[in-house]
């Protein structure tokens, strides 16, 4: 299996790191390279990806199917579960003072309306040990996995989804929201529905029958996990999203109304190129009800962007010969970031954060030289007038990336699979080196 993004962006060839270079010649350091005072500089992380155990998880029975597309099994993960005190230690001694990671609805809520005290108390503990740190708490409420029950009624084409995510908001922002730094709803979810459209046949006929599979195995009608390639109402389950994000961001909001909430999107850098580009059609059809519905319910805009993408008025171009590829084939462009922040700005003229970026690379070599790259693009964005308030780096350890397991490495730190040891990669030290400085 594939990700979402990833299929979005295409492929190409890997190259070495070594033939990296210059990437945009707009880098100017109108203000010498200096970030605002308060920037927030931290990593992002999702629950699924790092904890491990996640048994109630809709995509705990997915990855365990028989013949499963995904190429392991979350497993172990990287025992964030237990071990979530020395990550924030890491991001601490990076010098950073921010933490992203998300809240895992099938944890808090095992069985439909049954709210379990003991695991708000976890992600509260998790809150409070970020306070400790000095590392202000960016916490999704959503990040993909629904719980098991969830998907087994119909996932996010259920009626109902839109009152159930909103419960659920009620009840964590209720135990949580008194030490949250940001607040975002779900993750990305602009790409739901869509990303069938450009995929190949097999990858979407295998994802229906994975989902066919878990509903009988599970005995339910149907079988609707929050990680998918193939749904089979796309503008119910497009629709059901957006009145989710409503309702469960005026859930946080009555709760806390200074908590500043948003819904994080997947942007690429897209650019038109030649005479009618067909830019601003993708545009519309990947970002452009979710981008109109972020500025009328969000008080801050998270951009998640990995890649560019060329459009000329036939379809997307291939990557220039001989630049820089990622572990998955697609181009690495260190002033995409900058790109897609100031789309997402010119679209809702919403404060960004950035809330993930970085590079799937086994090479660290290449993600030691995007991050100050691509922060100098940023910069450079910044000093034309886009406010953008934080760089969440996606991500601070290796872990569980979706349908390619653990093949898929964006840590600043790899693990060990049996010891759960952390090591910090070189590039961890240049995005520390920044952040202290708050400069690039
Ligand atoms: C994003 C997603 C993350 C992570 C990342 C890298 O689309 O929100 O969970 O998988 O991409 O692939």
């Amino acid at each position: 299996m594939i990700d979402r993004r990833t299929l979005i962006a295409g492929a190409g060839s890997a190259v070495a790191a070594s033939v990296l270079g210059a990437p945009l010649a707009s880098a100017a350091r109108r203000s010498g390279g200096a970030f605002p005072k308060g920037f927030l500089w931290g990593t992002s992380t999702a629950a699924h990806q790092i904890e491990g155990n996640n048994i109630n998880a809709d995509l705990w029975v997915i990855e365990n199917l028989p013949g499963t597309m995904f190429a392991d099994r979350s497993g172990d993960a990287a025992n964030s579960f237990e071990l979530w005190p020395t990550d924030l230690d890491l991001v601490k001694g990076m010098g950073l003072n921010s933490y992203r990671f998300s809240l895992e609805w099938a944890r808090i809520e095992p069985d439909k309306g049954h709210f379990s005290n003991a695991m708000l108390d976890h992600y509260k503990a998790m809150i409070d040990g970020c306070r400790m740190r000095g590392l202000h708490p960016a916490v999704t409420f959503n990040h993909f996995t629904t719980p098991r029950w969830f998907a087994a009624q119909g996932g996010w084409q259920n009626p109902e989804a839109p009152d159930l995510f909103a419960r659920f908001c009620d009840r964590a922002a209720r135990h949580l929201a008194g030490g949250i730094g940001h607040a975002m709803t779900l993750n990305e979810p602009n790409l739901s529905g869509v990303i069938g459209e450009i995929l190949p046949r097999q990858l979407m006929e295998g994802d229906r029958k994975m989902q066919l599979q878990a509903a009988k195995l599970l005995g339910v009608a149907s079988y609707s996990p929050g990680v998918n390639l193939w749904v089979e109402n796309a503008a119910v389950y497009r629709a059901n999203q957006m009145e989710g994000h409503r309702r469960g961001a005026a859930a946080i909001k009555a709760v806390r109304s200074d908590l500043p909430v948003g819904v994080t999107l997947a942007i690429l850098d897209d650019q038109a190129v030649g005479q009618n580009s067909m830019r601003d059609r993708i545009r519309e059809r990947y970002y452009g009800e979710w981008l109109r519905l972020a500025a009328r319910t969000c008080d801050f805009l998270g951009v998640q962007n990995y890649e560019r993408k060329r459009w000329d008025a036939n379809g997307a171009l291939p990557p220039p010969e001989g630049s820089p590829r990622n572990g998955g084939g697609a181009e690495v462009w260190a002033g995409s970031l900058a790109g897609a922040v100031r789309y997402g700005w010119e679209a809702t003229r919403l404060p960004i954060i950035v809330t993930e970026h970085g590079v799937n690379s086994d090479d660290d070599a290449l993600r030691a030289w995007l991050i100050p790259a691509a922060l100098k693009e940023l910069k450079a964005v910044m000093d034309d007038g886009v406010p953008v308030q934080g760089y969440l780096h996606w991500s601070l350890l290796d872990n569980f990336e979706w349908g390619f397991g653990y093949h898929h490495r964006f840590g600043l730190h790899s693990f060990d699979p049996k010891t759960f040891k952390r090591t910090a990669k070189p590039s961890a030290a240049v995005l520390a080196r920044i952040a202290r400085a708050n400069r690039v």
